[in-house]
């Protein structure tokens, strides 16, 4: 177990990652563990350094993003399975885009995956483990409060441009932004409240796939038990041009 682990306070554990206390106010670490979860936690496993690969693979794309303006938790990367983010108030609903069909789009409208939408689509979904996170629209988010018009605006907005760049970004190393899931969270800065990109990006809440044999790259392979789930994760990291070292197999458990 990371010698951090131990000396820090914990505030939330999730599925993939641990969020600790920072060394500053106002500050968390973000941990990424190896953990994976799927099909609303019936089934659980261990992809062999995906907590690195994750880790790098946010932090590369949110800085990224932060430089062409979208404004991300991401402060910097601490170690290999570590990063300091900011500390905001989550807004409780997860953001679905979609740019080709698949996963429970496919399943849900019968329409086979793989077919390309006419237009990006961004769906909503209410962030309740216990209720298997439903979809709900921007009427059930404005009448129970979760956030207001204008945040939902201004969540579109962000989600749409996050869309477009890593669409770009992903094509040019031959992959397919297929969909992807984000969270944005509320951070005041004096008395302006701003919105900004939290979570994390990575073939975790992503589904990439090869531009030319259309293989899946993600988390997929492990929801699907398609195999070769960490050379995929591996692979992606490559493209980006961020493999890290050898060290990326190392799994948590014989990590000093
Ligand atoms: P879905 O097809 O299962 O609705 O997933 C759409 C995208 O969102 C896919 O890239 C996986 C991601 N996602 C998450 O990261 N977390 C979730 O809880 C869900 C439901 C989807």
């Amino acid at each position: 177990m990371n010698f951090r682990i131990g000396r820090r306070r914990r505030i939330f554990e999730g599925k993939a990652k641990v969020l600790f206390e920072g060394p500053e106010p106002g500050t968390l670490v973000q941990y990424f563990k190896d953990d994976a979860t799927a099909c609303n936690n019936q089934k659980k496993g261990t992809i062999t350094g995906k907590g690195v690969l994750n880790n790098r693979i946010s932090e590369y794309l949110m800085v990224k993003l932060g430089a062409i303006g979208v404004p991300t938790h991401f402060m910097r990367r601490l170690n290999m399975r570590e990063q300091l983010i900011r500390k905001v108030e989550i807004i409780p609903i997860d953001i679905v885009i979609r740019n080709i069909v698949a996963g429970s789009l496919s399943k849900r409208l019968g329409i086979p995956e793989g077919t390309v939408l006419p237009r990006s689509i961004v769906e909503f979904y209410y962030k309740k483990d216990e209720l298997g996170n439903p979809m709900v629209s921007d009427e059930h988010i404005t009448a129970f409060g979760w956030a207001s018009p204008q945040e939902i605006d201004e969540i579109m907005s962000l989600s749409l441009r996050i869309n477009d760049y890593l669409s770009g970004l992903f094509l040019g190393i031959g992959l397919k932004l297929v969909d992807f899931k984000l969270e944005f969270g509320r951070l005041w800065d004096n008395d302006e409240l701003h919105i900004i990109l939290a979570d994390e990006i990575s073939p975790d809440n992503c589904r990439l796939w090869d531009v030319k044999t259309n293989e899946k790259m993600d988390k997929d392979r492990f929801r699907r038990d398609l195999g070769r789930v960490e050379e995929a994760y591996q692979e992606v990291a490559r493209r980006l041009g961020i493999m890290p070292e050898i060290t990326a197999l190392v799994p948590e458990s014989e990590k000093p």
